[in-house]
Order: structure tokens, then C-alpha cells, then sequence
């Protein structure tokens, strides 16, 4: 069955559900599973001069950055219980479009991600990062409720 299993987690309550349930699936079928994290991109016309704006893109893009990465951490701490194979990977950009790369690059048989994250507007079922990526991912996407 599944092989390696990949989690989209931005640090949400829902994402973190998702991770805990990619890792029970991992635990019985013997997959790997990766967990993703994507840096949303600041936008481009931040870093134009003057060159006072253009520090200050850097220090603001290298705090996102960082909190990828703390947000990655703790979704791996999470899951310390489990005696499985757990990778972790970041990148920056846009969220859908690089989870969707990611599923293509890491020949990933399974994509988890939460159907809510941190978005404030909680109107629709789905966030706007969750129903594209199941419109548009190469491969099966569980969405967790
Ligand atoms: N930056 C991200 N990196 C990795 N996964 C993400 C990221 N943003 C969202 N996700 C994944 O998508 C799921 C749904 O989040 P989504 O962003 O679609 O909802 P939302 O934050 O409630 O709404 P919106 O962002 O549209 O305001 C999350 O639970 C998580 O699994
Ligand atoms: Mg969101």
C-alpha cells in the first residue's frame, strides 16, 4: 500500500491532527513519512529600494523562516512516540503550488493535510491552501475534518 506519506503542517490544530493520523498510518503499513512545511513568499515589491525596505524583507523573510522551522520541529516532537521513519522538509513560496511540487519531487504515495488551518476566516468547509491542493495534487490527498 502506502509508502511514503507526506503531512502538510503550517502549525495548526487541524495539521497537527493530520501529522498524528499520518503517523498511525505509517506505524501499520511500514511507510516513511515526510513532514512539509511551506514559508509563505513575502511579496516581491517588499524588496524593492529603498535599501532600508530591502533589510527589512530580509529580517522579516528570515523570522518566517525560522518559524518554519520551529513549527516543524514541534509537529516532530509530537510525534516521538511512534517508532517510524520521519523526515522533515521546508520551502518558501506559494503553500499549494509547493506542496503540489513536493508531492511530484518526493514520489510520495500519500498526502495528509487538515481541510482548516490558521486562517481566521472559518466560512467554507475547506481553506483556500487545502482545496486546491486536492484539486490539483498527483496523488491521493486525505483531507482531516
Ligand atoms: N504554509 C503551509 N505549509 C504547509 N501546509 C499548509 C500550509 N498552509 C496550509 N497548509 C495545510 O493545509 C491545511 C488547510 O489549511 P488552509 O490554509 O487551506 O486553511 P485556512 O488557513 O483555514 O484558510 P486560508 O489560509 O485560506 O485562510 C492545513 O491544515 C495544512 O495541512
Ligand atoms: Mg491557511
Amino acid at each position: 500500500m502506502y509508502k511514503k506519506i507526506l503531512v502538510a503542517v503550517d502549525g495548526s490544530e487541524q495539521a497537527a491532527k493530520a501529522a498524528l493520523h499520518g503517523a498511525e498510518l505509517a506505524a501499520k503499513l511500514g511507510a516513511d513519512l515526510i513532514l512539509f512545511h511551506v514559508v509563505p513568499a513575502l511579496p516581491s515589491y517588499a524588496s524593492i529600494s529603498p535599501d532600508q525596505l530591502g533589510i527589512v524583507h530580509q529580517d522579516v523573510a528570515k523570522e518566517f523562516y525560522k518559524q518554519g522551522r520551529e513549527i516543524l520541529n514541534q509537529a516532530m516532537s509530537e510525534l516521538a512516540d511512534y517508532n517510524i521513519n520521519i523526515s522533515k522538509e521546508i520551502s518558501v513560496g506559494h503553500p499549494a503550488d509547493e506542496i503540489c511540487k513536493m508531492v511530484a519531487n518526493c514520489g510520495c504515495d500519500l498526502l495528509i493535510m487538515g481541510s482548516r488551518g490558521l486562517g481566521q476566516f472559518k466560512g467554507y468547509l475547506m481553506g483556500s491552501v487545502s482545496n486546491r491542493v486536492c484539486r490539483l495534487a498527483g496523488c491521493p490527498v486525505l483531507i482531516m475534518r
